[in-house]
């Protein structure tokens, strides 16, 4: 593979990065969809069969987020962007799958929640979202036009459409490296983010424990704690090495 010049990143970060803050992921033997049925709290009918359950369930993640703090892997993606356009003249684009405030917390700035986050709330009614630090319930009247009833935690449900798509393929599009971070790859769209940044000739690679579901399709992977592999990654790329002898 020729060392080709790099410009703008694109990073696509999941569970996986959180973790060793202590929030669970959502896929093993102590993972969240092992304790909940996703047909209970991450779907459109069980907001509609039972809104307390679904509100209860959110307000407690929200409240568990208060000590939480970054790890190392959300500092390395903070350092990356602040520091990558000075050494490339490119950019850094952040999406994540998580719904945590980990990399807000970090220093990142626009950070693309793809699939919602909790410290966000929306109107079903006027499409209004704001900033909700507190409780959600579902007879709180909406902020934007006054009705009740169509307050919700901004979680993007299964079966629906997540957030900035648009956006975050105008990103990938123009993209020349692609790292996924802490994501098991089994969640369209953002398992095919991979194939879309190939396509579009960027080295892509993923960091996680281990070979996520679609491993095969990025050039190389970091196995081990995102906390170790992936500060030494990004040192080594503002350093000035190529990409190609980083793998
Ligand atoms: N370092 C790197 N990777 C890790 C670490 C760690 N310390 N700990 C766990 N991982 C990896 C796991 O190996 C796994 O591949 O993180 C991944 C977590 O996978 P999931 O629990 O499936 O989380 P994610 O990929 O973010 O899920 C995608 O599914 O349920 C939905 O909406 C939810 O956003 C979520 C989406």
């Amino acid at each position: 593979m020729t060392d080709k010049i790099l410009k703008n990143i694109v990073i696509l970060t999941g569970a996986g990065i959180s973790a060793e803050s202590g929030i669970p992921v959502f896929r093993s033997e102590s993972g969240l969809w092992e304790h909940e049925r996703i047909e209970d709290v991450c779907v459109p009918e069980a907001l509609q069969r039972n809104p307390q359950k679904v509100h209860a369930f959110y307000n407690k993640m929200r409240r568990s987020l208060a000590d939480k703090k970054p790890n190392d892997a959300h500092l390395a993606v903070a350092k990356l962007q602040h520091e990558w356009p000075h050494v490339s003249g490119g950019s850094v684009t952040l999406v994540t799958q998580n719904i945590d405030d980990l990399h807000e917390k970090a220093g990142s700035v626009e950070v693309i929640h793809m699939h919602g986050a909790l410290l966000s709330a929306r109107c079903e009614f006027c499409g209004a979202s704001w900033c909700q630090n507190k409780d959600t319930s579902p007879g709180q009247p909406c902020p934007k036009c006054g009705k009740i009833g169509g307050v919700r935690p901004d979680i993007v449900f299964f079966e629906e459409m997540p957030h900035d798509m648009e956006l975050i393929e105008r990103a990938l599009a123009k993209c020349d490296l692609f790292l996924a971070v802490g994501t098991s790859g089994v969640v369209y769209p953002a398992a095919g983010f991979c194939r879309f940044a190939k396509n579009v000739g960027a080295t892509c690679l993923e960091f996680n424990l281990d070979k996520s579901a679609v491993a095969s399709d990025f050039d190389s992977g970091f196995y081990g704690k995102a906390s170790e592999t992936l500060p030494k990654f990004v040192d080594a790329l503002l350093s000035g090495n190529k990409v190609t002898s980083l793998f």
